[in-house]
């Protein structure tokens, strides 16, 4: 894909799809996921419609944060393949048309990175320096304790140099000290290093933590947003188009500085707004959802949201106030296994009671809410998780594609998986896979599928306005989609009964509403007043078309039945897939 020819703005064009190689295809039977494995499995992504691949943190790590704990920020962790494997299959995705996004882990190593090793043998160490060191374990005591069902304090003892190290994870992934100037050079490095071979976008990791300062919660502080807006300009200047995402856990207020002016970050996550649409849900109302969005500052033009449902890490509550993380705590994680720090460690389906209805519904919320939404592999087809797993483990199982052994994940003696895929009878892989779901037009993954083609058919969704209607029954969320050459109407019913609800669309008058999964026109919008009854979690998208504009349309579609090329069927390209 020539660079040149994209806008510099794609990423506000597409959907991410985020995945852990670790866990998505075994292509040589030792039981771990592997770079060959994703690259076979290529076609099914394309053509599920996402448009770019987050890959989880994929180079040499002991693994005791799922590589988040980097070793050697250079190379691929063995087991996952080689360079040339990784490189094959970016030439691959970009062959396909899809970008690639990796992990920068700026914030901290693992204390088995030479840095760290070097660093801790000795305070005459050159790396002593690189990360951060005290007498006490009384400094920075504003400072919250996040992985705080496994971790004290974030100060560990180091006997041999006896001195404190400072860590805002676990003990294991010491902080780096972004006050020394080498340790920024050699962060600068990296991020050249991944662009230069191709990599469209960083997703940047716990970036408020760069820095601390005594007498502040050391987030967030102003010294991070300079190290940022330097980094930023060095990537303009040698890799214009590329993006880069910040991961901060924070409210909306404070993720507004990571946009800068337009030169900081391109995307963050819009943290805050997941967890709402968990209430929502569970709630039937939609006010929880409409206070987040009002709270939710304007950003620069050329920035973006990253809108997520679920991750590989815990549905994290740290963005809620106390009285709804109780709440959420109650309906979602009755099971005191089902908690880790301040979040669910469970995933969609599961959080759904794996009623079809909830999950469409969410994925009807989230690919039609401004921002970019993230799907996190397995959710498409309903897969459920394992609380037995510790830590994050329990929703980062092997992916489910057939009823073959393994899942159809490994060829492996199932006793040398990494970890054992979901067995149970409600989503075991003998139930819930890929190749179950593939013919049938309403599967959950087909469903998705055909949401996420009507999403890209215009690119209203992720670049247009949203304005929300206020009708009076609360049950129903319903909101206006709108471009200067598009508008399209989305009704969402929260409650599990049918609503009726009554929507001022004065604005539209001699508009005809078309429902766009069906194509079905709905009845001219006459009066200022327009009815609409939806079934429980039911939800409508209606592209409203002026009468011209409509007949300018069917002779759109008329003059496309003429073409020839049909696009091959879904089965037909899973099973072109590489063998292996
Ligand atoms: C990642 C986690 C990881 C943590 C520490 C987070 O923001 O999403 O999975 O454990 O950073 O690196
Ligand atoms: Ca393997």
């Amino acid at each position: 894909m020539p660079r040149e020819e994209i806008s510099s703005d794609w990423y506000k064009d597409i959907i991410i799809y985020e995945i852990p190689i670790k866990s998505f295809r075994d292509s040589n039977g030792d039981g771990i996921g592997d770079f060959p494995g994703l690259t076979g499995k290529l076609d099914y992504l394309k053509n599920l419609g996402v448009t770019a691949l987050w890959l989880l943190p994929f180079t040499d790590s002991p693994l005791k944060d799922d590589g988040y704990d980097i070793r050697d920020y250079y190379n691929i962790y063995p087991s996952y393949g080689t360079m040339d494997d990784f490189l094959h299959f970016l030439e691959e995705t970009h062959k396909r048309g899809m970008r690639v996004i990796t992990e920068l882990v700026l914030n901290h190593t693992s204390n088995t990175h030479p840095w760290f090793v070097s660093a801790r043998s000795s305070r005459d160490s050159p790396f002593r320096d690189y990360y951060v060191w005290s007498d006490t374990p009384d400094r920075y005591k504003d400072t919250r304790v996040i992985f705080n069902d496994t971790e004290k304090s974030n100060w560990t003892w180091e006997p041999k140099t006896r001195q404190f190290y400072w860590h805002r994870f676990f003990h294991h992934q010491p902080d780096l000290n972004f006050e020394n100037p080498q340790v920024q050079e050699e962060l600068l490095k990296v991020v050249k290093f991944w662009f230069r071979l191709g990599v469209d976008g960083l997703r940047c990791d716990a970036v408020p933590y760069l820095y601390e300062r005594e007498g502040t919660n050391c987030e967030n502080l102003p010294e991070t947003h300079l190290f940022m807006k330097r980094l930023r300009a060095e990537v303009d200047l040698e890799f214009p188009g590329r993006m880069l995402l910040a991961e901060a856990n924070q409210t909306p207020q404070d993720v507004l500085p990571y946009f800068g002016n337009g030169d900081e970050f391109h995307m963050a996550y819009h943290f805050p707004l997941m967890p709402r649409l968990f209430i929502a849900i569970a709630q039937g109302d939609r006010r929880s959802i409409v206070d987040i969005l009002e709270k939710t500052p304007p950003i620069p033009d050329s920035c973006q949201w990253a809108i997520f449902l679920r991750n590989h890490d815990e549905l994290t509550l740290e963005m809620v106030s106390d009285l709804e993380r109780d709440y959420l705590w109650t309906i979602y994680a009755q099971d005191p296994r089902m908690r880790l720090n301040i979040g669910i460690r469970r995933r969609l389906a599961p959080l759904m009671q794996n009623d079809r209805r909830k999950v469409d519904l969410m994925y009807s919320l989230l690919l039609t809410f401004p921002g970019t939404p993230i799907l996190y592999y397995g959710d498409e087809i309903g897969m459920g998780d394992n609380v037995h797993l510790g830590d994050r483990n329990g929703v980062r199982t092997p992916m489910q594609w057939s009823f073959d052994r393994n899942g159809g994940f490994s060829r492996a003696n199932p006793s040398d998986l990494f970890t054992p895929p979901i067995q149970n009878a409600l989503y075991g892989y003998q139930v819930v896979n890929v190749e179950n779901q593939i013919d049938f037009p309403t599967s959950p993954l087909n469903v998705l599928r055909q949401m996420i083609q009507i999403r890209q058919s215009s690119r209203l969704f992720g670049r247009g306005k949203m304005k929300l209607l206020t009708p009076k029954n609360t049950h129903v969320f319903a909101y206006l989609r709108e471009s200067e050459e598009d508008v399209v109407l989305v009704l969402n019913n929260l409650s599990d009964r049918t609503e009726s609800v009554v929507l001022d669309l004065s604005r539209f008058r001699g508009y005809v509403p078309v429902e766009l999964f069906s194509g079905k026109r709905f009845p001219r919008i006459l009066r200022a007043h327009f009815h609409f009854t939806i079934s429980p979690y039911g939800y409508f998208w209606l592209r409203l078309l002026l009468p011209e504009e409509e007949a300018g349309r069917r002779r759109i579609r008329a003059a496309r039945k003429t073409s020839p090329a049909a696009p091959p069927a879904f089965r037909e390209l899973l099973e072109r897939e590489a063998p292996g």
